[in-house]
This record gives C-alpha cells, structure tokens and sequence, in this order.
C-alpha cells in the first residue's frame, strides 16, 4: 500500500465513476479512500453508492457535507474534484494551499476569473495537478500523437453528432429558481456553458493532444434552438460549427449537434499532416507515402497508374481495430492511475496535462461561445484572456 490518501468532492454522475476506478485502485493497494464530500446527504449514503459501485465499502470512509470541515478535520494527499463547473467557489485553491494534488474535472469553471487563482495556487503551491481528459489516455490517440510528433498538422476535422436526449439526470439536487428542475443541467446554459463548454472542451482537447499544439484564435457559429423547444430540450443551441487556429498555423474544425428526437448519433474524423491522412475505420489509418519516397512525379503517375507505390507504402495501419469507446471506464481508471503513480512514484512525465497546461481548451471553448455571440468575430485566445475587451466574458455575473 503506497499510503496515498484520496478524497472525492462531488459523488454525483462523474464522482461515481471516479470511485469506481478509485475503488479499484485501492483493491490494488495503490491507494486508501479516505474521504467522500458532497453536500447533499442522499448522494453519501452506502444504500445509493453501491447500486453505482458494487465494490465500495464504507469502512473507515469519513463522510462530509460541508467541505471547509473536511479540510480542516482530514489529512489527504490528492483531491478529486467532480463538482458542476458553475459550482466552484475556491475550493481548488484552499486545498492547493495546504499541498493537496488536484484532479479537476474538466471543465475546470465557466470563468477565466475563477480559473487563473486556481492555476496561480497550484504553481505556486507546486502541487501536482491534472484535469478530467480521460481521452488522452487512449491508446489509439497516443499513437496518433506518437505518429504526429514529426509532421505538421495542417487541418483536423470532427464532426460529433449527438443528441439532447444522451444528457442524463443528474445528482446535483437543485432548488427552485437555481436551474433546471428536471436536474438535467447539462441542457442548461448557466450550468453547462453550453454543451461546446461540457462536451466539445474534449474534442477540443484532443486535437490539441493529438497535435501537440495550442489553439490560437477561435471562430465559431451556433444555432440557437428553437424558443419554443427549450422549455423542453434546454436551452443550449441546437448546432455548432468551430473553426479553431493552432499556433503552428494549422486549422481545426468542429461541428457538434444536439438535436432532440433524432435517435441516431455518428462521429466523423479526419486528421491531415503535408503528406498523409489519418482515418478512423475498422483499424487506425495513415493514408499517404513517406516523406522521402515522395515527390510530384511519382504522385502524379501513381495517381494514374496506381502501380507506382506498393499499397504497404500508401497505407499505414497505426493501430488494430477495435478501438474501445475512448470515454470509457478504462480510460477514467487509467488516468486516476497515472496521475497517482506520477506522484508516489515521482515520475511527472507520466501525467499528460496539468491545471495549467488545460486551460488552453478550455479557453478554445468560452472563446467560442463569445465569438459566436459577437457575430462570428474571430477571437484571439491570448487577448481573450487578458485584455479588457473580453472581461466581462471572463466574469461569474453576481
Ligand atoms: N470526463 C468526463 O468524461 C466527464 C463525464 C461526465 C461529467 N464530467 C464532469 O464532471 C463534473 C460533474 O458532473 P456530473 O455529471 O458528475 O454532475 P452531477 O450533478 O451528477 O454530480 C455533481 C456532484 O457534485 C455535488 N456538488 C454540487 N456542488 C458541490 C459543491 N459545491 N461541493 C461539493 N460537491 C458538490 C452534487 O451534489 C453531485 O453529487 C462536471 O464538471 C462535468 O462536466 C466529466
């Protein structure tokens, strides 16, 4: 047992999941459990846990429903933090402040404001930190990272196409006049930032993981939902196209919709470096030859003849199908893990972002709603978060 205590803040959808994994890495002596913090008793109780978690067993767990006594009462050593993103106060920073490694789920806040104290209480605390993506765990994606590390990426492309019926209910119990009664926030602006916000902050994410690169600018266009539709569906907009800008000048595109009673749901992506494709099929593809058996001839005769290059020499499997849902429960262990073993066993390299270094996604993604709301006006994410034009997109309204 490494004697790494950990601590769960929020024991909602996402939290649940977490201590799943948690549970699992505690049964493998990586770990001890040591606290649950929720404020809402009903999600606490053992009855409710276990119908989410098989495994969990309430031993030697403390329970609290006000987090400034957990801080003060308990000795952890890593926070998991897995609370609605419009929830934070500065939670993230008090337990920063007493040396505790964070785990943020994504998306860290709704604002730059909250966000930046945050970041500057765990660099100046120098604690270890990650958020939420579990997506750059998966194995898939890191080859492709792994592939991309000598080309450059000149445009990525994802089409995501869901459906306002996949958002859950969810645990937070809200009051009347706070939100969404139906508890399903994740419709709900004010609590979700949009679903650009609370879902495409992860395609946004791996483009830049699986580029190694930062978003410079962000432009976009929504299409707001029906007025009549929302006192059902939410009030998030019903589709939304986003141009990204990388800093080393190549573009990304990402469409995501939210239909209501369309029961068909479909990814489409595409990633293209100066001479090859990457395709998602049965297995990973790499459409293209290699750089020093190229030249325009040869391209020009084999796109005639198609005897000029072997087929092993055009096309690349990069990984065998299939892929496992890259969302999924074994990515939520996986990173949990990493982040744990970066600490005890002091290897930083094995944790593949950091408060910090996230908060370029999330920026990509409040830039897009700002843009969107402006006209399509193509934002700057530098001046996005610093200048004054844009501060009060950077601020919780009271
Ligand atoms: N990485 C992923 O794949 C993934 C998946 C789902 C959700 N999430 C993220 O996880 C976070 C939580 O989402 P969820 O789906 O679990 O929502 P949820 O409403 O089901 O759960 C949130 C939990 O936090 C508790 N809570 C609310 N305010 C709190 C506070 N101030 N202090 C402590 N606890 C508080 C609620 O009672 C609830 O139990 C969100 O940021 C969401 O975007 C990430």
């Amino acid at each position: 047992m490494s004697g790494f205590k950990v601590a769960l803040v929020g024991v909602g959808q996402r939290g649940l999941q977490h201590l799943e994994a948690l549970c699992d890495l505690q049964e493998e002596e990586l770990i001890r459990i040591e606290a649950l913090v929720d404020p809402f008793s009903e999600n606490l109780s053992t009855e409710k846990i276990s119908k989410y978690v098989p495994k969990y067993n309430d031993s030697d767990i403390k329970l609290f429903t006000d987090y400034d006594k957990f801080l003060d009462e308990c000795e952890v050593d890593g926070i998991w933090f897995v609370i609605p993103p419009n929830q934070h106060t500065n939670q993230i920073e008090r337990a920063a402040q007493k040396g505790i490694a964070i785990f943020a789920e994504k998306p860290q806040s709704l604002f730059l404001d909250e966000i930046f104290p945050m970041s500057d209480a765990i660099e100046k605390y120098a604690v270890p930190s990650i958020c939420g993506f579990q997506m750059e765990y998966d194995s898939w994606y890191t080859k492709i990272r792994d592939y991309l590390n000598d080309k450059w990426v000149a445009s990525m492309a994802m089409i995501n196409c869901g459906a306002v019926e996949t958002h859950g209910v969810k645990h937070t119990i809200i009051g009347k006049d706070q939100g969404p009664e139906n508890r399903i926030w994740a419709a709900d602006r004010k609590w979700s930032g949009t679903s650009m916000v609370e879902a495409g902050i992860h395609q946004t994410d791996l483009m830049r993981y699986w580029s190694n690169d930062e978003i410079s600018w962000v432009q976009s266009s929504y299409v707001e939902r029906a007025s009549k539709a929302i006192q059902e569906e939410g009030d998030n907009p019903i589709a939304y196209h986003v141009n990204y800008g990388f800093k080393k000048g190549g573009t990304g595109t990402l469409i995501l919709t939210k239909p209501a009673g369309v029961f068909y749901t479909e990814r489409y992506d595409y990633i293209l470096t100066s001479k090859s494709m990457i395709k998602f099929e049965g297995d990973l593809i790499a459409y293209g030859v290699e750089e020093d058996k190229y030249s325009i001839e040869k391209g020009r005769e084999h796109f005639k003849t198609k005897d000029v290059y072997k087929e092993n020499e055009t096309i690349k499997v990069l990984a065998k199908g299939p892929q496992q849902d890259a969302m999924g429960q074994h990515n939520t262990k996986l990173i949990s893990e990493n982040f744990i073993k970066s600490i005890v066993l002091n290897k930083p390299e094995l944790r593949k972002n950091s408060f910090k270094s996230s908060i370029n996604s999330l920026s990509a993604v409040l830039a897009a709603n700002v843009s969107s709301s402006i006209g399509g006006q193509k934002i700057d994410i530098s001046e996005f978060e610093t200048s004054s034009k844009f501060s009060k997109f950077r601020t919780k309204s009271k």
